[in-house]
């Protein structure tokens, strides 16, 4: 069987994407079902996106001591709480509202929405990670030397949490998105 964990896999199998082929991704934002609720999501998974990448290059910037310990510290301290509050926030919505609800609509893509919450489980694993990492270099932060050799290895676990969300976000967007275009927002309470 084909694995399909968030670690290891390309992109959801094809046989789930059989929406997709009806409402391409291309097509989104032109679609007159295209509202405020699909637009308001695709935004917060930007705005992930946006924080992951501002979190990686503050730590390339302050391995390259382009911005002081101080700066980059209080930076951290301010997108990790985003990042880690807002992303918990969006999942539970999703795992306890929004999927239960649209995985009901058609059943070809239902064992799809098991994947995606394989994949907050997994996403949660690293943003325990991402936290103790963080809090590490936090309480370091009068130690210019010991805090740089913990950003080396936060920048390089960035770069992997940077991966995993992208391939998450990018397939729920996949999922999600055709199902309410096709059934309508309306149909979602
Ligand atoms: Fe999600
Ligand atoms: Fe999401």
């Amino acid at each position: 069987m084909e694995n399909l964990r968030l670690s290891d896999r390309e992109r959801l199998p094809d046989a789930l994407r059989v929406l997709l082929a009806d409402y391409p991704r291309d097509m989104w934002a032109t679609d007159p079902d295209f509202d405020g609720l699909i637009k308001f999501w695709l935004d917060r998974h930007m705005m992930f996106r946006k924080i992951v990448a501002t979190m990686q290059s503050d730590a390339r910037s302050f391995i390259d001591n382009k911005i002081d310990p101080a700066t980059f510290a209080s930076r951290l301290s301010r997108y990790g709480g985003m990042f880690v509050n807002g992303l918990h926030e969006h999942h539970t919505i999703e795992d306890t509202h929004y999927f239960p609800q649209l995985a009901t609509k058609d059943p070809r893509i239902e064992s799809g929405f098991d994947i995606l919450d394989k994949d907050h489980h997994d996403i949660d694993k690293l943003l325990n990670t991402f936290v103790e990492r963080a809090n590490g270099i936090l309480q370091q932060r009068d130690q210019a030397n010991t805090m740089r050799t913990a950003v080396g290895h936060f920048e390089t676990e960035m770069t992997d949490l940077e991966r995993l969300l992208d391939r998450h976000l990018n397939d729920e967007e996949e999922l999600v998105v055709p199902v309410i275009l096709k059934f309508g927002s309306a149909s979602l309470s």
